[in-house]
This record gives C-alpha cells, structure tokens and sequence, in this order.
C-alpha cells in the first residue's frame, strides 16, 4: 500500500448502515501514509457522528455548504483542490443516483463535480436497492465516467436480505483504492498514436478526406499517459485538444502523416494506428481554385494510392507491438481478421461503422479486439473508457 504514502485523500461518508465501517477506513488509509479530510452527508451524521471520524483523522470533519465559517476555513473548492482522490464509502443508493446526475446542493456532491481527479465508490445498500434499474443504471453512467467502483459484496445484510448490496470490509476498500496510485501499466513505455483524418488537397480550397472525429485516438492517447507511457500523437486536422503532457505532432496529408511516423516509430514499444489515412490523393495539386466557368459539365481527378503506413511499420525489422482499426460497414469480424494477416498486426480493433450510434462521430463505440489466438468483445461503452480498455489489453500482452 506504499502507493497511499503523502496522498491526500477525501472521504466522503453517506447515511447508511456501513457508515460505522467508515471509522476503519479513515484508520486505514491513515495507516497507510495518507492525510485523510472527512465529508459527511446530512444522513451520515445520524449513524456515526462526526467527533468520532475527527478524532480518527486528526482533521476537523466538513458537513454543511452554507456555512460561512467552515466555507472561511476550507471551503467547498478548496477541498476539491486539496484531495489528490476521493472515496465515497459507504456510498448509498441516493447519493449515487445524485452524482450520476451531477448535483451539487450539498457539500459532498459539490465537491465531487468540482473535483477532477479519480473517485472511488463503494456502494451499500439493501440487496433490492442495488437490482434496481435505476440503480443500475446511474452506476453504469459513473463508470462510464470513470469513477471506479468497489464492490458491492453478497451476503446477508443487516435488513435479513441476503444477496448484493453488502459494503465491501474497510481492508478490501483501502486496498482497492490503492491501486489508483500505483504505477500505471504502461511506464516506460513509449507510444506512438496517429488519429484524426487526412486531407489530400485538390486545389487551395478543396481537398479530399475521410470521416474521422479523431476522438478515439485522442482517447487512447490520454489513456496511454495516464497509464504511463511516454506518447507521441500524431494527428490530422480534428477539434480536439491533445493531452498536455503527450509530443504531439500537427499534420494535415497522408504523406505528412507518413513522414512524421517514419521519424517517431524507431525505439517505440507500441504502434496505435486509429487515424482514418487517405488511401488515395490527387495526382496533380492546382496552384489555383479550379474554376466552375460552365465550361466543364464534369470533373476528373487522377488520383494516386498513398503509402500504407500500418504496413510500413509493421514491416520494419524492429518493429513495436503493432495496432491497427478496421472499421468496417459489414461482415466486420471477418474483414478484420484479413486485415490482421495482411497487414501483420500483432492486434486489431474492428469496429462496426454502419451503427450509427458509435460511429464515426459518437461519443460511444463498441469493438471486438482480435489477435492471432483470441477474440475479446468489448461492449458499448464511453470511447474513454474503451480505451482504457484497450490500454489494458496492450499491457498485458
Ligand atoms: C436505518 C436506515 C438504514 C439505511 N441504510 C441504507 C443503506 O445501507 N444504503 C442506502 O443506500 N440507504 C440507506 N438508508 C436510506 C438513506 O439513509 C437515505 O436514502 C438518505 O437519504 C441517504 O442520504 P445521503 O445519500 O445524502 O447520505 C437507510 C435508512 C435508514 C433509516
């Protein structure tokens, strides 16, 4: 648990049964290195009292939003700004259902949407309560959010259910929560993405490209620093801004593109290909606008194949661990899997381009990972969270 030493971790304690649990995580977590603040919700007051988790944690316990004084002393934001992570555990079905939907009207809900770090949650409640559809899916939506989730565990609760709902025991949770701190997957690694679309131009205000949002490389780049790695970004023309801390490269034609990945790919441990390369480019660029004088009733351009990138680098003899898309409008896994042979990837990602819900523009996809020994579903999720996925998977393999 060295990963929680000098961390300052905010613990958000809701009104349910487990919150008595909620002393053992301060110690916990405190135990562990950690300088723990205490946010208590209105109900939590009525099933352990504040002077208990302020003893605990050596640090006064912050309950209300309109309070002038405490607001003096340390006050919604600046709490915010304090925590390197929060906990919320237990988390009860309300105040789940409150973040899910992004409240702020009291002083822990404020917090967390005023936070932007990681959030973890460890739910509790009556089995029932947790089945619930409503339930399920307000946690479905902070996942997709990126809030990680402890638990819940099954058993007998204390209402005599039996079944999911249970809080997961303080050790569990603090052990859990760790591992956000820990090294990511991919340090020391060095990553090499290109997304976004190319632009073959025809003349100075006329081009061709692809359809490409850039937003599923954009997401694999920022999954790929947060795990770690050291990326290099490589991108046609999107509106998208890159990750602060990744080399990113501006680019705008395939043979651009081309070039810059040739000048980055050499000592690089992993090879992303998301970005949508024109396969072809006009022969011929007009120096000036093509006129529309009524002189020509149709147009023809010549165009020539562009290099094939994912090729090039999956030729090259030191080649990295090489990734590449299919986005296909039919017999998607098939294709994709030609395309793995041909192209000699180590893994590809196929993704059904025809649905229009995670297509090209989308913030959602859904996409098969396939390599030569085995085929992973992932399912409709945030492209975030997908790729965070996908990382993952690169990680281990
Ligand atoms: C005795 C008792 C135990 C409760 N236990 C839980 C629980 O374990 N989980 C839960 O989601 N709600 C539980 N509730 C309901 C919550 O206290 C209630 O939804 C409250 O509004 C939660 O507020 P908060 O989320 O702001 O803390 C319990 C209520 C009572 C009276």
């Amino acid at each position: 648990m060295e990963s929680l030493i000098n961390k300052n971790i905010l613990l958000g304690v809701t009104g349910g049964i487990a919150a008595y649990k909620s002393a053992e995580i301060v110690r916990g977590l405190k135990k562990a290195g950690s300088s723990v603040r205490v946010v208590m919700t209105q109900s939590a007051q009525e099933f352990i009292t504040p002077l208990t988790l302020q003893a605990l944690s050596g640090n006064p316990v912050s309950t209300d939003l309109l309070d002038a004084e405490a607001e003096a002393a340390m006050g919604h934001i600046e709490l915010a700004r304090w925590a390197d992570a929060i906990l919320i555990a237990p988390a009860t079905a309300n105040t789940i259902a409150r973040l899910s939907s992004g409240r702020a009207d009291d002083l822990l809900s404020s917090i967390t949407l005023a936070f932007d770090g990681p959030i973890g949650l460890a739910p509790a409640m009556n089995q029932a309560m947790w089945k619930d559809e409503r339930t399920q899916s307000n946690i479905k939506n902070l996942e997709n959010k990126d809030f990680s989730l402890y638990g819940p565990g099954s058993g007998e609760q204390a209402c005599g259910d039996i079944g999911l709902g249970r809080m997961l025991e303080p050790s569990e949770i603090v052990e859990l929560f760790a591992s956000l701190f820990k090294a990511g997957s991919l340090s020391n690694k060095s990553v090499l993405i290109t997304a976004g679309p190319t632009q073959e131009p025809i003349d100075p205000v006329r081009y061709v490209t692809n359809r490409s949002s850039g937003k599923m490389g954009y997401a694999l780049a920022e999954a790929a620093v947060e795990a770690g790695a050291q990326v290099t970004l490589v991108s046609g023309p999107v509106n998208i801004k890159p990750p602060a801390s990744c080399n990113f490269i501006s680019v705008e034609t395939a043979q651009e593109m081309y070039d810059a990945v040739m000048h980055h790919v050499s000592g690089k441990d992993v090879y992303i290909g998301t970005a949508a390369v024109a396969d072809y480019s006009p022969t011929k660029v007009e120096g000036s606008k093509i006129k529309k004088d009524g002189s020509n009733e149709s147009l023809v351009l010549e165009m020539k194949e562009n290099q094939d990138i994912l090729k090039t680098v999956s030729d090259k003899e030191d080649r990295p661990y090489v990734v590449g898309f299919a986005a296909e409008t039919e017999d998607l896994l098939k294709n994709a899997r030609k395309k793995l042979e041909k192209k000699k990837l180590d893994l590809i990602i196929a993704n059904d381009v025809s649905d229009k819900s995670i297509g090209f523009d989308s913030e959602e996809n859904e996409v098969t990972l396939i390599t030569n020994s085995e085929e992973v579903l992932l399912d409709r999720s945030s492209k975030k969270k997908i790729a965070k996925r996908i990382v993952e998977f690169i990680s281990n393999n």
